[in-house]
């Protein structure tokens, strides 16, 4: 229905609003296109018009209609020709750029520019340039100079964004907006450590609570006046840390809803408001920032290697649940980067299944960065659509098939999105509290997090990753591998879970901290040990891995082992420790327990991939947790995502063969046409499967 009125609105568009401004004869009979009937899958670039002579524009743009591409992402470093001298504001160039695009059928994503202040600026206010860890200034030459915590910086960057949005919050080929560009460098000087210091005082009240809360007695480092109270980042007060990237996090919101609010103020409500995060990057709290969002959108760059499809999709599933809906991914590398160890490129083919990898964990729209590389910058050597000389790039024509098929597929996706049977629990506060004490070096809370993700994505075939404060009443099994700092209302909230009927599995150092990044009182897992009538008794660092055997099978705990103990009678041991430190041999491993129609777990061992295989096996079986699909062969990715009336299974194979898979019942074939019982999948092959819904 929406796909016909889309074709009847664009034929309208095409009689009423034709556009004749100077602008190249091929062009002049062309319509614009229409507001608010954007593709629903959109295949984008990043476009940088500041860096052509305007002659040029009209080829690229022409090159892109070619390749189906429906977005631009522009502005987000050209600032210094928005406004070349304070208070002096030249936008007719980007007016004429986001017209020209939309004459090819392109729809505008404008980014402020405050990631990249211009000379003038730096020069006039030397007070708004970041100060390194080192106690350094930054410097004018390359970018993220900027102090985010600085008065006068955010006075400037707010000024930008208003007269970017006076100019383009009613243009009706702006479909939305990206604020600054991956927010990462903080800054360390003295007016942001008064910031800071206000800021305890707000959380913490008294200096009496503070100290208490942080144990400051220990080393004598209480404080008898706020402004005693230094910046840490690594090797500080576990109080001081945790408060610290509390601060970074309030603070980049703050940064950020500066620009949100002028733009919301002079932007018509249908232009959303995203920032391109960097996935697994922990610089801040990202649920944090995301609060002030409409969309959630990352930038997915795989480096050096080839795509690691569980690292790459937990992160797509993360980026998801920040906002708990669909996400685009912003940029993505149009074959190879720049700045990895060795700058490889994507295989022919894998492009294209990437691109249909994020569509199938919930993104929207995949935009390549970039279209052509400047003739000189830093970024020479990047992966682009277009050489030096202005033609395709052999990658050209795969993302061309895949523009082709996002259009086809488009009407099929629109409204659809994942929801697994299953959720993991991610916590940014769980994640540094861990990296600050690894207590074993090779201890890596993503890695810990992606142990478990594997082998459930591959029997659940869709994993949710949410904040442990999400809803959690829809899911059949919750997953909190190192959930070490754990609030009261987190614990609650799990609780409650439990006690509803949900079975809840907590992996190793959960439970083990406070708010402050203190020790709890009770041993692990704090407040859920009476619920699972059970605690970790001790830890223990390992330096080879210790066997295990029990429910899962024979195997070993790597890194990490916790002796359990089930105190409560109906709390079971499923694996128990084998002969390694004398503490260990015999003991528990992992123990659970039946809480009315719940359960709650707890794995006190880094399982080997195989055992975990195994203990995935039990925890989806116990808790009812189907396979979203059904059967596929190894290295085949199958991804749901659900609509109203009908679900869309796309799959991708990335075995390194010819693949087959039979579908559980016939399904519509949406890029080859017709009914189908089977598909045939080669090396990076694809295939979009509509089917009503059950
Ligand atoms: C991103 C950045 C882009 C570009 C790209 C290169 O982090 O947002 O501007 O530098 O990396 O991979």
């Amino acid at each position: 229905m929406r796909a016909v009125s889309r074709k009847l609105l664009h034929a309208a568009a095409a009689i009423a609003c034709m556009y004749f401004v100077a602008t190249p004869a091929s062009l002049l009979a062309k319509p614009a296109i229409v507001p608010d009937q954007a593709p629903p899958i959109l295949l984008g670039t990043a476009w940088y018009p500041e860096q052509w002579p305007e002659s040029r524009w009209d080829a690229d743009l022409e090159l892109m209609e070619k390749a189906h591409i429906h977005m631009v992402r522009v502005g987000e470093f050209a600032w210094s020709r928005m406004e070349p001298e304070e208070g002096q504001y030249d936008f007719g160039w980007l007016h004429r750029a986001i017209d020209d695009a939309a004459r090819h059928g392109i729809y505008t994503v404008l980014g402020t520019p405050t990631a990249a202040p211009p000379a003038w600026l730096t020069q006039k206010y030397p007070e708004t340039l970041r100060t390194m860890e080192d106690g350094r200034k930054d410097q004018h030459g390359n970018r993220q100079q900027f102090n985010w915590a600085n008065p006068k910086y955010r006075e400037l960057a707010r000024d930008i964004a208003e007269h970017m949005a006076r100019e383009f919050g009613h243009d009706p080929h702006v479909i939305g907006w990206q604020i600054d560009n991956e927010y990462r460098a903080v800054s360390y000087d003295a007016n942001t450590q008064k910031q800071f210091q206000d800021w305890l005082k707000t959380r913490y009240g008294t200096l009496d609570n503070l100290n208490a809360r942080w144990t400051t007695a220990y080393w004598s480092q209480t404080y008898t006046n706020w402004n005693q109270i230094p910046i840490e980042t690594s090797f500080g007060n576990p109080g001081l840390l945790l408060s610290w990237m509390h601060f970074v996090s309030d603070t980049w919101r703050s940064y950020q809803k500066n620009q949100l609010e002028v733009i919301r103020g002079n932007a018509e409500p249908r232009q959303f408001i995203t920032t391109n995060m960097m996935g697994w990057f922990d610089g801040y709290d990202h649920y944090v920032v995301s609060q002030d969002l409409d969309m959630a959108s990352w930038d997915d760059y795989v480096g050096e290697g080839q795509l690691d499809r569980y690292k790459n999709g937990a992160a797509d599933d993360l980026t998801r649940g920040f906002k708990r809906k669909n996400f685009w991914v912003m940029e993505t590398q149009p074959g190879s980067v720049n700045w990895a160890a060795v700058n490889n490129s994507l295989d022919k083919g894998e492009v294209r299944a990437m691109a249909w990898h994020n569509i199938g964990h919930g993104a929207d729209t995949i935009s390549y960065w970039q279209w052509r590389s400047a003739l000189n910058g830093q970024e020479e050597y990047h992966g682009t659509l277009l050489g030096a000389d202005g033609t395709p790039v052999p990658l050209y024509p795969e993302v061309q098939q895949i523009g082709a098929e996002f259009a086809k597929a488009g009407p099929v996706l629109e409204g659809t999105s994942p929801k697994s049977q299953v959720a993991i629990l991610h916590s940014y506060d769980s994640r540094w509290a861990i990296n600050w004490q690894r207590h074993n070096k090779n201890y890596d809370p993503v890695a810990e997090i992606l142990s478990y993700y594997k082998p459930l994505r591959d029997i659940a075939q869709s994993v949710d990753i949410v904040n442990p404060m999400a809803p959690l009443d829809g899911y059949k099994l919750v997953v909190a591998p190192g959930l070490n700092v754990l609030s009261d209302a987190e614990a609650k909230n799990l609780i409650e879970y439990v006690k509803q009927g949900g079975n809840l599995v907590l992996g190793q150092r959960s439970g083990m901290k406070n708010i402050d990044n203190g020790l709890q009182t009770e041993r692990q897992p704090g407040p859920l040990v009476p619920l699972l009538g059970g605690r970790v008794e001790q830890y223990y660092a390992l330096i080879s891995p210790v066997p295990v055997s029990g429910a899962w099978g024979t195997g070993t705990s790597q890194l990490w082992a916790e002796l359990l103990s089930a105190k409560s009678p109906d709390t079971r041991v499923l694996m128990r420790y084998g002969k390694s430190n004398g503490w260990l041999d015999g003991q528990p491993a992992a123990i659970t327990r039946k809480v009315g129609k719940g359960s709650i777990t707890y794995i006190g061992a880094w399982l080997d991939e195989s055992t975990m295989e195994n203990a995935a096996k039990w925890m989806t079986a116990m808790s009812g947790v189907k396979p979203a699909f059904g059967p596929v062969p190894a290295g085949v990715d199958v991804y749901p995502r659900y609509g109203k009336d009908h679900t869309v299974y796309i799959l991708v194979n990335f075995a390194g063969t010819e693949e087959h898979v039979t579908l559980p019942s016939a399904m519509t074939d949406v890029l080859q046409g017709g009914t189908v019982p089977s598909v045939a999948l080669p090396q990076y092959g694809v295939a979009v499967l509509s089917t009503p819904a059950k």
